[in-house]
């Protein structure tokens, strides 16, 4: 079964998709902080992790080994749930190698826009693959194709590694990402919500209940 992710840092939004029941886990970033008006990177992560109960991605920014190993040691020991999410560089690779290493070296390599990355980030030891569908679209470029073909590639070589849709902007993306076989895929919330939302669904079901009403009504 496909998992699905809330690509969010804002906590209202994920306490609704947790109402929903089908919410598995969350991915932020740090635009997504700053959209949610929040530099406590930890505060924040960790009430994340409370409401969701389960994988929730936080960041490094720094852009060298040595510092995103040390800020990979300190996100990773907030919580078992806690995934830290390295960018998918030379130097990220090096530290992807390092902290995967560790008995909880939980990885998401992140912007990855090759399928070719994604090969090298499961290599180095990365735990999920997200590749960046939507921004790959916005360039003039078939996003989904770099899911398909790591799918592959992963199922070839039978890497652990999870195929992660990311930059996801509509519902039609998740539709593709779900028939390309990602094992998750991490979406804004207006995006879920469109996932469920049909009008003819509204106008069935207020067919539905005027015609009781009449049944009910006229005996
Ligand atoms: O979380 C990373 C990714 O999903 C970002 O998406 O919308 O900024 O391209 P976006």
């Amino acid at each position: 079964m496909a998992q699905i992710f809330l690509d969010t840092a804002k906590v209202e939004e994920i306490r609704e998709a947790v109402s929903w029941g089908v919410l598995d886990g969350v991915t932020t970033n740090p635009t997504l902080m700053m959209r949610a008006g929040t530099a406590d990177l930890k505060t924040n992560t960790l009430e994340i992790v409370d409401i969701v109960q389960g994988p929730v991605s936080a960041e490094v920014v720094s852009t060298d080994v040595d510092g995103m190993v040390e800020e990979a040691r300190d996100i990773l020991a907030w919580s078992e749930h806690v995934f830290v999410k390295i960018p998918s560089t030379v130097e990220g690779l090096k530290a992807m190698k390092k902290i995967s290493a560790w008995p909880h070296g939980r990885i998401n390599a992140t912007l990855i826009f090759s399928a070719n990355q994604a090969y090298l980030a499961a290599r180095a030891g990365a735990s999920y693959a997200s590749v960046f569908v939507g921004r790959m679209d916005d360039a003039g470029f078939d996003g989904m194709d770099v899911v398909r073909q790591t799918r592959a590639i992963f199922d070839n070589y039978g890497f652990d590694c999870q195929v992660l849709a990311a930059s996801i902007r509509h519902p039609e993306h998740v539709l593709d990402a779900l028939l390309a076989g990602a094992d998750i895929i991490t979406m804004p919330f207006g995006v879920l919500q469109k996932m469920i939302r049909s009008p003819f669904t509204d106008v069935g079901l207020e067919r539905f209940l005027a015609d009781w009403d009449k049944v009910t009504n006229s005996s």
